[in-house]
């Protein structure tokens, strides 16, 4: 085996959406299959905790990771297949994810747009199933290829077996420190319709006079929202959505409704509804202040924003403050999105 380039007390701060200031004990820029097997085969790294990082906008660092971080930075794009009704595309782990949906819709293929300028690597999209404007990541996926760190092998998983939920798979679960995803494959189809269930994108695109949108004006429109509505990380520390929308059944929903005829919720297909966390956290009277350097962003009650120099742990205070006032309020438990270390 080749010598592996690690380096050690890496600042990981350019590598967080966050922009926290925290050290790996080891890092390691990962190309290819081959340093993964590497370091598989590596008695010294094979025994370290590991976190696989992508674009590092889902993650938030409140100590340093005393382990292996394996920065996944492979590229490439390319149309793989077609048949009668869709066109395949597979990226690399490493590209970045808007990049890579800017360039399929380039190519003409519709399909990503609603998903235009979501933070992150093609590589971490399955893993979280990320979402936006009614659709998400599953609606799309093909299948991956990933690297297994216990029997050293390269597998395929489709859809189905990646037991895709809201902001969950397979990844976050049983596979979770186990497979590393190496590249992803989408099924975009030829007979491409507008996603426009959204209220949001639907009043962005009235005033344009569009009617007849093309993929790239719903992207636009998706574009121009998220950036009216949510902080550029490389201006402010953010990871998007801090908690999930939780999910509460029927009569809780009811009974909350009737205290609170504003509560935002929206039908779930197994009866349940989901309520809007930044609506719960703005009734809190959250939006817009801090803790600290650690703040809630003025324009989107659902996003923590790092004001400059926060530590990990000054978020992690402000999300626990946060979710204290939404239990004591509305008796909700609101559950972090992004992956804590
Ligand atoms: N709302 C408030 N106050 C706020 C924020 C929201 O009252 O401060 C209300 C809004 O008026 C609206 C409702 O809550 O009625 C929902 O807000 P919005 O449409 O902005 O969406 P969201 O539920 O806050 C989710 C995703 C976002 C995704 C948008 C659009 C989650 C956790 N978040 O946000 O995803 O972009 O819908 O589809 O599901 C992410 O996961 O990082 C993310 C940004």
């Amino acid at each position: 085996m080749f010598p592996i380039p690690v380096q050690r007390d890496f600042s990981l701060r350019h590598l967080n959406t966050f922009g926290i200031d925290a050290k790996a004990a080891v890092y390691l820029p990962v190309d290819d299959v081959d340093t993964l097997l590497a370091v598989k085969n590596d008695k010294e790294l094979s025994m370290l905790p590991r976190l696989v990082l992508g674009g590092g906008s889902n993650l938030l660092l409140t100590q340093d990771f005393a382990g292996l971080v394996l920065h996944m930075r492979g590229a490439g794009m390319r149309i793989v297949n077609e048949d009668e009704d869709f066109v395949y595309v597979t990226a690399a782990a490493g590209e970045n994810w808007h990049r890579f949906v800017q360039w399929s819709l380039d190519l003409g293929l519709g399909g990503l747009e609603n998903l235009s300028l979501i933070p992150g690597s093609v590589g971490a999209a399955p893993i979280q199933n990320i979402g936006a404007y009614g659709v998400e990541v599953k609606d799309r996926f093909h299948s991956l290829t990933a690297f297994d760190f216990i029997d050293g092998k390269t597998f395929t998983l489709g859809n189905a077996a990646c037991r895709f939920a809201y902001r969950d798979s397979i990844f976050k679960q049983e596979l979770r420190d186990r497979a590393v995803v190496l590249d992803v494959t989408f099924a975009l189809p030829k007979q491409w319709q507008a996603n426009m269930n959204y209220a949001d994108v639907m009043q962005e695109l009235s005033p344009r006079q569009i009617t007849v949108p093309s993929p790239r004006d719903i992207a636009g429109a998706v574009i121009a929202i998220r950036t009216r509505k949510l902080p550029d990380p490389a201006q402010i520390g953010n990871a998007g959505s801090f908690f999930k929308n939780p999910i509460v059944p029927a009569q809780q929903r009811e009974s909350l409704l009737a205290q609170h005829p504003q509560l935002v919720s929206y039908a779930q297909p197994d009866g349940g509804y989901k309520l809007a966390a930044g609506w719960l956290i703005d009734q809190c009277g959250w939006k817009g202040r801090s803790l600290g350097a650690a703040g809630v962003y003025e324009k989107q009650a659902l996003v923590l924003v790092n004001k400059g120099g926060a530590s990990g742990r000054e978020i992690a205070a402000l999300a626990q403050a946060i979710q204290a006032d939404v239990q004591a309020k509305f008796g909700v438990k609101l559950e972090p999105e992004p992956v804590f270390i």
